[in-house]
């Protein structure tokens, strides 16, 4: 065996360690639970820009991109825009090395892949941060619920010019909210490629981390993964990505569609 599968095959192995760890899982889910409490998730930014995630998620979002190499990604739940931005610097990573490799140029007026954000209220102070950012030419915004028929409608209609798209659900956390973006947005998931659904997490704290929210144990994000999963075979739960984060706010929430 050559010394990358050496290193692969002990990864693989670690990390299907980590998801019989139950210290390790436990010692992981009481961090989540008191960063949450601590509102650590709000202290970073990704080229300037504020990104409510974790920086574990964060890896695990570009590692995902870098594989599956998507022309479009779609992500409800814009606030600040740093999600947004995050996935349009590494789709440009991927139109940059894509070039390279080709030995083509790249025109930045043009950029082949896109990212296309949802929120019912996108904040005009952050419309227009997002806007002066060097990567909002690879970046469109729709206002409205995401659960709305007319955004559905428009997304759909975006999404028919594009072959490889990744979903990322990050707006309202209920229950009915996720499902039924779930049932609008994974459809368009390409094979092989994801729909992460965040913070199902709330499914593993206690009621009181969120008391000012309508999400809470028994109805989130978790629970409509767990609804429509009984109803869809397209999808399967990729256990890898949270086994080896531990530290994530998408447990569960990696939806790879296999077939
Ligand atoms: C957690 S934040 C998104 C964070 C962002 N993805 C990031 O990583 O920085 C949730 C966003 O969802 C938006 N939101 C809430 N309800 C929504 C709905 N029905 N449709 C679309 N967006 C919604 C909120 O306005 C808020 O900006």
């Amino acid at each position: 065996m050559n010394p990358i599968e050496q290193f692969e095959r002990e990864k693989a192995n670690r990390i299907n360690q980590f998801g019989n760890d139950k210290v390790f899982q436990d010692l992981s889910r009481d961090w989540v639970e008191l960063s949450m409490r601590k509102s650590y998730v709000y202290n970073f930014s990704w080229m300037g820009r504020p990104v409510i995630q974790f920086p574990q998620d964060m890896v695990a979002m570009q590692e995902l991109i870098w594989e599956v190499k998507p022309d479009l990604v779609i992500e409800t739940g814009i606030a600040h825009g740093g999600s947004l931005i995050m996935s349009a610097s590494h789709l440009a990573m991927l139109d940059y090395c894509e070039a390279i490799e080709a030995g083509t140029s790249l025109d930045p007026q043009k950029p082949k892949r896109r990212v296309l954000g949802l929120d019912i209220d996108i904040r005009d102070h952050n419309r227009k941060a997002i806007a002066a950012h060097p990567m909002s030419n690879r970046i469109d915004m729709i206002q409205g619920s995401s659960i709305d028929s007319e955004t559905i409608n428009q997304v759909k209609d975006y999404a028919k010019n594009y072959k490889k798209i990744l979903v990322c659900l990050d707006s309202n956390h209920t229950h009915e909210h996720v499902i039924a973006e779930l049932e609008a947005y994974a459809p368009l998931v390409s094979l092989n490629s994801y729909c992460v659904v965040f913070d199902t997490f709330v499914e593993d704290v206690p009621k009181d981390v969120f008391t000012d929210r309508p999400w809470a144990p028994g109805n989130n994000p978790k629970t409509a993964v767990w609804e429509y999963l009984k109803n869809n075979s397209q999808f399967e739960i990729d256990k890898t990505i949270e086994n080896k984060l531990l530290i994530t706010v998408a447990p569960d929430g990696f939806l790879k569609k296999v077939r």
